[in-house]
């Protein structure tokens, strides 16, 4: 009986298999609406999809999975718009779309003269027409790409049958008609790849060199793809191919014109990488002879070594496309002897826009510079792949890479005397110190966590190889979370886990697996000035580790997603205690004693962090968070600088913080220094002591501050009336005059004057000493100085609502 049953289903599942798929179309046999083509493998599909209503294309997608992916469209100019469509071979060769059972012809490949014609789809993508049993194919969709490049497929140029073969992008997600984004090949002397906006060109990959393009160094660490560009005298092209032919992959040009690579992981398509990544990409950016790095500190341009801002007023303003020009004219331009000239070596860098460059063949880097100097047009040289490039009048499009990405050119700029002998920056030495430190070590930060981040990438494409034991051990221990976990934990970032709106962007409340609760601060998408703020915030907080400081978990970089993810503060922060009517009153006055010095302590670390001091610049109440038991953290170090052990004092024409905590040199001259710090610490010390706001004390005088009022009271000592009446004082009144005596030295005009935070730390605990009297406050109107310009904010809202000032010193 039983078996009887076994046998039966057997007999029933065998009827329930689906009809044979058909990969192939002849004459006799069309593909009518409805029905597709499955290649042989049942990697592709062909068929007839619509995206709007009344519009259908012809096209190929993945077969097998359930997220439709479309590599190809036939019938891109002209869409099906009525019933009955039908894909057919007319007996001679010459495939058809047309609707309405065939009396209509809507687009053909104008393919004629077959005898046995056929056409089939393969397991590459690829739709062929053969003529009987030979091979070779007399039309294939690959030679008409669409929007995607899929491995085999040949993006180039081909001379003899003049075809040039390009992604072009849908006009929209939904429209697969041209859109305005085109990649391909753009043949000069040294041909390379870019991307098109109609006829201006958007991103350059740079020349190739041998195995990988030399814009994008991450190339060369790509390990599951192979890449070949091939330079014949007809034919020029680009190709790759995958490790793993089991991946599904494809890269496209998005209707944003956005390049990506698509891999097909764990159910669901995810980016492997994006072109243009940051602002460095887009093409031009720096204009002629500037170079382009987001990771500078001032902005994301300088001038190469040698130059100068054609206009600095623009360049003030962060319009840099107007470029940089010559500090001293070449000696040939001055009707000298080309001797005089010579050259500056800029090293890891992409080489700059090919367009107009001359390659003087396969010569060394010593010859090629001798025949540079030969031409006084010449005004650089590069050797990639053994071949000597020169350019004529100007470069353009130049980018520095991280050091430790291993990638970029060497490129010889070429210079006047002059200009070579004095090196740039000579004029201030603590300002090179500290261009080159944190540049380097934000760059070797940067590594890590691409390294991590390709170790990552490299586990979820099931290759696992030496490298990733190797680097684990010896980079910074950061741990990287996985996006998909971050999603989990919080929810996919709803709103119902938003904390608020931080500096650089939204901060979400999240759940890790193990219960662990996570606060995660998720940076704008596209911030180009935040992402040197986020490396700077992961590259200072996972070396410091204090109880007074909040500890960073880990961080997150995927796709354009950067995340940091921090241990959670059930209360948030303290502005939302001291400056709030219901909360105010749990703060009782030893509570907040014991804040003032947590903060105090907390500061006093990052000042005395070993060999370098850490300036904070933004400290605020709601920059100290504050955990279940009312501990203070300090938080949010976007805006922190290093300063080196030997120096006193740093300054920048680029202010950031906030108005009202900055001390008066910093906001009124960019100088900052451990006593800026020191000089917010006073302003906090203030207002957890009156529950006032520093910048909203009396709106009916604006210029009187609470720190000029705390300091009029205390001089006709009448400070206790100052004291926050929410807060419960006992007979502790001593106490509170001497904090007030502590946090009113901090805020002294002269910086010399305010103690530094190991004397803060030792006044509040010794209780019997004798503390100095404090000096009168440091002021500054409140529009700042006329000699100072205060920009727009461009750069960032903070929570509640106080403002994080950007300001931009006009030289
Ligand atoms: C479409 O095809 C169906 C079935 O072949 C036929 O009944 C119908 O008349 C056709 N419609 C048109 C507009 O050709
Ligand atoms: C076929 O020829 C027509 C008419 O000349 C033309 O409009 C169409 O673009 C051609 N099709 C292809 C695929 O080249
Ligand atoms: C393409 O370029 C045009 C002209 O420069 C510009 O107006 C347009 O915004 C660009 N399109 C996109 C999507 O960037
Ligand atoms: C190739 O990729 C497939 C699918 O992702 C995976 O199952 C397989 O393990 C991979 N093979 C190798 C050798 O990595
Ligand atoms: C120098 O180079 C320019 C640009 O390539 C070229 O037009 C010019 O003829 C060259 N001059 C000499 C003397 O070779």
């Amino acid at each position: 009986m039983r078996s009887f049953a076994v046998f039966l289903l057997f007999i029933s599942s065998n009827f329930l298999l689906p009809a044979a798929t058909i990969d192939t179309i002849t004459p006799s046999q069309p593909l009518a609406d409805g029905n597709t083509l499955v290649s042989a493998g049942g990697l592709f599909e062909l068929g007839f999809f619509t995206e709007t209503p009344s519009r259908s294309f012809l096209g190929i997608w993945f077969h097998n999975i359930p997220v439709r992916q479309i590599v190809w469209v036939a019938n891109r100019l002209s869409p099906v718009t009525g019933p009955n469509k039908t894909l057919s071979l007319t007996s001679d060769g010459n495939l058809v779309i047309s609707s309405a059972g065939g009396t209509e012809a809507v687009w053909a490949s104008n393919t004629s003269g077959l005898k046995t014609p056929s056409l089939k789809l393969l397991d590459s993508g690829n739709l062929v027409l053969t003529d009987g049993g030979v091979n070779s194919a007399v039309w294939q969709s690959f030679d008409d790409p669409s929007d995607a490049f899929l491995p085999g497929m040949e993006l180039g140029l081909d001379l003899t049958a003049k075809l040039d073969k390009r992604l072009t992008a849908w006009s929209a997600a939904d429209d697969p008609t041209p859109g305005v984004f085109a990649y391909g090949v753009r043949r000069t002397e040294s041909s390379e790849l870019v991307i098109w906006n109609e006829s201006s060109i958007e991103y350059r990959t740079g020349p190739w060199a041998g195995v990988s393009w030399t814009g994008i160094p991450q190339m060369n660490s790509d390990l599951h793809f192979i890449f070949h560009f091939t330079v014949e005298p007809d034919k020029i092209y680009y190709t790759y191919e995958a490790v793993n032919k089991s991946v599904m992959t494809v890269i496209t040009l998005t209707p944003a014109g956005i390049l990506q690579r698509l891999v097909w992981l764990g159910g669901g398509w995810r980016q492997y990488w994006r072109l243009p990544e940051d602002k460095c990409d887009e093409y031009g950016t720096c204009g002629a002879f500037g170079i382009c790095n987001v990771y500078y500190a001032e902005g994301v341009c300088k001038c190469l070594r040698g130059f100068e801002p054609k206009t600095a007023v623009d360049w003030g303003l962060r319009d840099y496309s107007g470029g940089c020009k010559r500090k001293t004219a070449l000696a040939c331009e001055r009707g000298r002897a080309g001797n005089d000239d010579g050259f500056v070596k800029v090293s890891g860098v992409k080489p700059p826009d090919t367009e107009k460059v001359r390659v003087a063949g396969e010569v060394g880097v010593e010859e090629c510079g001798g025949l540079c100097l030969r031409n006084c047009s010449c005004a650089a040289y590069v050797v990639v792949g053994g071949n000597c490039l020169w350019y004529a009048d100007e470069v353009v499009d130049m980018k520095e890479f991280a050091a430790g990405t291993n990638g970029g050119v060497d490129v010889y700029l070429r210079l006047a005397a002059a200009d070579l002998d004095s090196p740039d920056n000579g004029s201030s030495k603590k300002k090179t110190i500290v261009a080159i430190v944190i540049p380097l070590v934000l760059a070797s930060i940067l590594f890590s966590c691409f390294t991590l981040y390709l170790l990552w990438r490299r586990r979820r494409l099931g290759v696992t190889d030496d490298y990733v034991k190797e680097s684990r051990g010896k980079e910074m221990e950061l741990p990287l979370f996985d996006m998909t976990e971050i999603e989990n934990a919080t929810n996919s970032f709803s709103n119902e886990n938003k904390l608020g709106e931080g500096g650089f962007g939204p901060v979400y409340k999240g759940h890790l697996r193990d219960g662990q609760e996570i606060a995660v601060k998720r940076l704008s998408r596209y911030s180009v000035q935040g992402l040197g703020e986020f490396m700077n915030e992961v590259m200072l907080i996972a070396k410091l580790q204090h109880r007074n400081l909040v500890r960073l978990l880990g961080c997150c970089i995927q796709k354009e997603e950067r995340l940091l993810v921090y241990e959670y503060m059930p209360n948030k922060s303290l502005d939302s205690f001291i400056f709030d009517k219901a909360n105010s009153f749990q703060l009782c006055w030893r509570k907040r004693f014991d804040i003032i010095l947590g903060i105090a302590r907390g500061l006093l670390y990052l000042h005395q962090d070993s060999r370098l001091k850490i300036v904070h610049r933004d400290l605020k109440l709601s920059n100290v968070l504050v955990d279940k038991d009312l501990n203070p953290k300090i938080s949010d170090f976007g805006m922190a600088r290093i300063v080196k052990g030997d120096q006193l004092q740093e300054s920048t024409e680029k202010v950031v913080g906030t108005y009202g905590y900055m001390s008066p040199e910093y906001a009124m001259h960019g100088i900052f220094s451990v006593k800026s710090d020191v000089f917010s610490f006073g302003v906090i010390v203030l207002e957890i002591l009156t529950g006032k706001k520093n910048r909203v004390f009396d709106p009916n005088e604006p210029l009187v501050s609470l720190v000029g009022h705390a300091w009029k009271l205390w001089s006709e000592e009448r400070s206790l009336e100052l004291v926050d009446q929410a807060m419960e004082c006992g007979d502790s009144e001593s106490e509170i005059l001497r904090c007030m005596q502590v946090g009113l030295l901090c805020v002294q005009e002269g910086s010399d004057d305010r103690p530094t935070m190991a004397s803060v730390v030792l006044m509040l605990g010794s209780e019997g000493m004798t503390l100095p009297q404090p000096k009168k406050p440091g002021f500054y109107p409140r529009g700042g100085s006329k000699a100072r310009e205060f920009s727009t904010s461009d750069k960032t809202v903070s929570t509640s609502n106080e403002i994080t000032l950007t300001m931009v010193q006009g030289r």
